[in-house]
């Protein structure tokens, strides 16, 4: 903390203002869930219910048809699709390095090995244009994600990945009801992967996930692989996984789920206001959705080149940011053994050296966004618009 902040009186100190804070998030549904929660808990079922049922078939209506398998995490929804797929050891899987490393530990869980793509500068996506390069004989399947709420072109991704014969496995976990061309985010590839983390537009209590898939017989298998490999009681057709979508944490999810599409609808609303407070500013803001998308803004993300200290003033404010992601995954030391080096990917490496998450939930008034602001002018310069 700097000195002139030191100096500041307790009082003049506004309330911390985080990235996300999951109580205000659901301040205006809190009856709700917890009625949801008493009446989980007063069934008497506590996996693989009532509750999870209901909501799987709601998932999947919601986002357009197809079958919706809950799963105990995100990166347990990306595992059981991988082993869905039939993706393991010997077999590598193509994916960007600046995502969260859920998406490449899923990769590992499976024993295949994780093949990384450039992404491209301006929207932090996978670089369609670079996958052809990136395939190797052993590549089995493909994991674009749709990192902070954008839809990646799934359209044009699909045809490439035919091509090479890939399996498709979006990674969806920042991007439910994110859409491209109508179609949304997670139910393009053969495979769609959901983190409810409490943190996601959809958050749960606790963790908790699912696949989608339009396939029948691939959600059977990912019933009963997420359930012991087992295909009826005391039947075990295969070496499955103990990774199942909780009762409580699904009752929650009953809960929110009828609120989401007006919580993307304002995340939308407040970021174009952030955009509009913030276009004053020396800073690089987030690349507007083409016609085709509709972004979901999981995060609001800017890119700044001074983030380290831009971060300390905010903080000095109690202003929360975070940085997603600040290291590329090819340059974790748990990855190191792959043998990529720094410069390999250098979209991905630039995103991460500057990329800045301001706070951002649809609960946010325009209060906050100025305050955010205004700390941001008084660091960077610029004039004060509005
Ligand atoms: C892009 C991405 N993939 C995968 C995951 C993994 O989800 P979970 O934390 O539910 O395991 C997350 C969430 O952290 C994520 O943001």
């Amino acid at each position: 903390m700097s000195s002139e902040s030191r100096q500041r009186t307790a009082e003049e100190t506004p309330a911390p203002l985080p990235v996300f804070d999951v109580r205000t998030h659901d301040a205006a549904i809190a009856a709700e869930i917890g009625a949801a929660i008493q009446r989980a808990v007063a069934s008497g079922w506590f996996i693989l219910g009532p509750e999870g049922e209901r909501f799987e078939t709601a998932f999947a209506t919601w986002l357009g048809g197809g079958h919706v398998v809950g799963a105990a995490s995100g990166t347990a929804a990306l595992s059981l699709a991988l082993r869905a797929a039939g993706v393991g050891p010997g077999d590598s899987v193509l994916t960007v390095p600046n995502t969260a490393i859920p998406t490449v530990s899923a990769i590992s869980a499976v024993g295949a090995e994780p093949v990384f793509v450039d992404v491209d500068p301006e929207t932090a996506l996978l670089d369609l244009s670079r996958i052809d390069a990136a395939v190797r004989p052993n590549s089995r399947a493909i994991i674009p994600v749709h990192l902070y709420g954008r839809a990646l072109d799934l359209d044009a991704l699909m045809p490439i990945a035919r091509h090479h014969g890939l399996v498709v496995i979006e990674d969806a976990a920042q991007a439910h009801g994110a859409r491209w061309r109508g179609r949304p985010a997670g139910t393009w590839g053969n495979f769609g992967c959901f983190s409810f983390y409490p943190s996601k537009n959809l958050g749960a209590y606790g963790d908790a996930g699912a696949v989608w898939t339009a396939d029948e017989e691939d959600a059977r298998l990912l019933r009963s692989l997420r359930n012991y490999g087992q295909s009826e009681r005391d039947r075990h057709e295969r070496v499955g996984l103990n990774s199942r979508l909780d009762e409580i944490q699904a009752a929650i999810l009953n809960a929110k789920l009828p609120h989401l599409v007006h919580w993307n609808q304002q995340r939308r609303r407040l970021a174009a206001r952030y955009r509009e407070l913030l276009a004053p500013l020396p800073l690089t803001l987030p690349p507007p959705a083409p016609t085709e998308e509709a972004h979901v803004y999981h995060l609001f993300t800017v890119r700044v080149a001074e983030r380290g200290r831009v971060r300390d003033r905010l903080a000095d404010r109690g202003i929360g940011s975070q940085a997603h992601y600040p290291t590329p995954i090819h340059l974790q030391e748990a990855y190191s053994h792959l043998g990529y080096h720094a410069g390999d990917f250098p979209a991905a490496e630039a995103w991460c050296r500057e990329t800045l998450s301001l706070p951002f939930s649809p609960a946010l008034g325009e209060n906050d966004l100025r305050r955010v602001v205004q700390v941001l002018t008084e660091t960077l310069g610029g004039r004060r618009d509005g």
